[in-house]
Parts: C-alpha cells; structure tokens; sequence
C-alpha cells in the first residue's frame, strides 16, 4: 500500500499568524509529497512495499544496501510529518497538563526550563533535522535528530517533534530560527503530545505491584497503598528508629513519607496510580523489592 500525504486536520491559514498560509501550503503540498513521492518510488516492489514507516524505522539495518538511505530520509520524512501536523492546533499552546506535566516537570524543573532547552536543541541543529520531546519508559528528555532521522530508530517514542528544516519556516521568518520556534510553542497541541505519551510503552511493573508489606501487622499488596497506609507505615518505621539491628529503618521510614507525599503530589489513590518507573524506584527505597544500589 503506497503512502499517501495526509489532508491537514485544519485549514492551512489555521495557524497563522505563527506559521503562514504560505509556509503551510509549500511545507505539505510540496515537501511532504515530495518524501511520499520517492519512498514510494524507493519502495515499489520490494517487500518492504507494505511495512509501515515506523516499523521500516525500526527496521533500517535489515533494509538493503541499495535502498537504505533513500528509504531512511523518505519514510522518515513521511513518519516526521504525519506526526508534525497533528501536533499543532490553531487551539494549540499553553501548557500540558496531568500526567505529562509532571513528567516533564520531574525532568526539567519547569516548563520555562523546558522550554528553553528544546528552544535551545531546535538552534543547536546544524543544518538541517528536528528537536524532541522523547520518552524512554521512564523519563521524558530531548534529543536532536539530523535529515529525516527519528528517534523510534533509537528505541524512544517521540512525543513532540520540532521541524528545524529551514522549508518549515523562510518564507516568515528568513533566517531567523529562533522566531520560528518561538512561534511554534503557540500552536503547540498539547493534547495530542500528552495521547501520545499515554499510549507509550511502559516497563512491566506487575511483578513489583503484587508484592506483599506489612503495614500495622496485616499483609498488603504494594499496588494497594494508599497515602494513609504510607503514613502509617512511615510512623510505625520511625518509632523504631535507633534500634539496634535495624540501623536503616530511619532512612526506610523518610522513603514511606515521601511515597506518601508522592501519592498526594500526583493525586494518586493508589500505588498502581503512579508511573511504572517511579512504582519501581520506590520499591527499592522502601525495600519492597531489594535495592540495586547502596541506599546509604
Ligand atoms: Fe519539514
């Protein structure tokens, strides 16, 4: 099945005055069809012809010699820019919200901070190629790619991709980058990043959140904690503090307050509300499963 150049999901004088008419019409009639055009062509025949172009991106190592490169910028321009439009909104910008705030809040401080570094990583790419907001399971980052390249080829999920070819902003802004991406943070459609960022994949944390702890005598599963059974916990350790043969308890017992504070922070009924990453590196902490590393 040949791939096709999607239509728009708004007009194309939707995101002015951030990104013009004209910019639009040239970025995804000519340029995206462009990479259409020739990975279609690259492709015709070969029995690659119907594998997606995330998969091919995934895959580029077992793509013959011949095909690689031209197939590698091509699929990966049709892959960039099918995400690229649905991430922008004429009701786009702000900021996130929920679960994708916090994680880009537990990374960047802020979101100014944010901000700032993916401004700083859309300039720092020379020539031409794209900044990311990317996940890897646990933390959410950026990183810059060159050409057409995508970070899925890393083993990341993309998030939010920044388009720093100079087609995507000349004709508005000529050779000034840094009003171009200040621009794009205006159309930015954070509902789609943070869909995209849900439907990532995550580690398998099942095994952690069926383990058993004693809180008050009774056995509960770790999943099962709520902030009232983290407090409860947190008081019991600490009453213990200074006894012999339980010379961390104190350090257990601030792990157990800060999961409580984590649950309250997040507005999580339960351990299972949390991401998988944090339910993992909590568990070390409160010595649900043994720590991989010193917890002195
Ligand atoms: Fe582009």
């Amino acid at each position: 099945m040949a791939y096709k150049v999607p239509d728009l999901p708004y007009p194309y004088d939707a995101l002015e005055p951030h990104i013009s008419e004209e910019t639009m019409r040239l970025h995804h009639d000519k340029h995206h069809q462009a990479y259409v055009d020739k990975a279609n062509s690259a492709l015709a025949g070969s029995e690659w012809e119907d594998v997606r172009p995330k998969e091919i991106l995934t895959r580029l190592a077992e793509l013959p010699d011949d095909l690689r490169e031209t197939v590698r910028n091509n699929a990966g321009g049709q892959y960039n820019h099918c995400m690229f439009w649905r991430s922008m909104s004429p009701d786009g910008g702000g900021q996130p919200e929920g679960k994708l705030s916090r994680a880009i809040k537990d990374t960047f401080d802020s979101f100014a901070r944010f901000k700032e570094t993916l401004t700083e990583a859309g300039l720092s790419v020379f020539g031409s190629g794209w900044a990311w907001l990317v996940f890897d399971g646990k933390r959410v980052f950026i990183v810059t790619t060159t050409n057409q390249d995508n970070p899925v080829s890393d083993g990341l999920t993309p998030l939010l991709g920044l388009d720093v070819w100079e087609h995507a902003y000349y004709l508005t802004y000529e050779n000034r980058r840094p009003d171009y991406i200040e621009a794009f943070f205006n159309v930015i459609d954070w509902d789609v990043v943070a869909e995209r960022f849900a439907e990532a994949p995550r580690p398998d944390v099942s095994d952690i959140l069926d383990r058993t702890v004693s809180i008050s005598g009774a056995q509960k599963r770790y999943g099962d904690i709520s902030y009232d059974d983290a407090r409860t916990q947190a008081a019991e350790l600490k009453a213990l503090t200074g006894w012999g043969p339980m010379a961390k308890v104190g350090t257990v017992a601030r792990a157990w307050t800060a999961l409580s504070v984590t649950l309250e922070r997040h507005g999580a009924a339960t351990v299972t509300d949390l991401e998988p990453s944090e339910v993992a590196q909590m568990a070390e902490e409160l010595w649900i499963v043994p720590p991989s590393r010193s917890m002195v």
